[in-house]
């Protein structure tokens, strides 16, 4: 039961996560991207890509959401679903989230627990923990 619930969360994220890359703005890359981000109190927080003139300001689909949940007092998540390609490509590949959007996920994630759902479409998907894509990573528990 508890698989066929988590493959249906899993399914609704990715959905989202393809809503939300209609609203990204990406006039220089033109390689649009949404993600959806599920916390631990059960609400959802979409981003999307949003590219600036001056390159560097342009904040990734990850990241976006990342900030928006934290900015409304969440700090604990599940998992992200990512969906990510071409403006002009008729299928999606597999959008791996950046460097920074891994270190902003180490922040605030547990790297064993934490799951990203790197989606094509509903049915194409790799899952892959945040330990996984960041081996040997530093948080804030390496301050301590
Ligand atoms: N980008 C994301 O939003 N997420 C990723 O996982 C990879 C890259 C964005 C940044 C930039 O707007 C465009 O995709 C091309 O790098």
């Amino acid at each position: 039961m508890e698989v066929i619930n988590e493959k249906e969360k899993i399914r609704e994220l990715i959905k989202e996560a393809m809503r939300m890359r209609e609203f990204s703005y990406t006039p220089y890359s033109h390689f649009r991207v949404g993600a959806a981000l599920l916390a631990k109190s059960g609400a959802v927080y979409g981003g999307c890509n949003i590219e600036n003139a001056a390159y560097s300001p342009t904040n990734c689909a990850e990241r976006t959401a990342f900030f928006k949940a934290v900015s409304e007092g969440e700090k604990k998540f599940s998992m992200i679903a990512v969906a990510g390609g071409a403006e002009t490509a008729k299928n999606l590949g597999y959008c791996s989230p950046c460097g920074v959007c891994r270190q902003v996920m180490m922040e605030f994630c547990n790297p064993q627990e934490f799951m990203v759902i790197m989606a094509k479409n509903e049915e194409e998907y790799k899952v892959m923990s945040l330990a996984e894509l960041v081996p040997e990573g530093f948080g804030p528990g390496n301050l301590g």
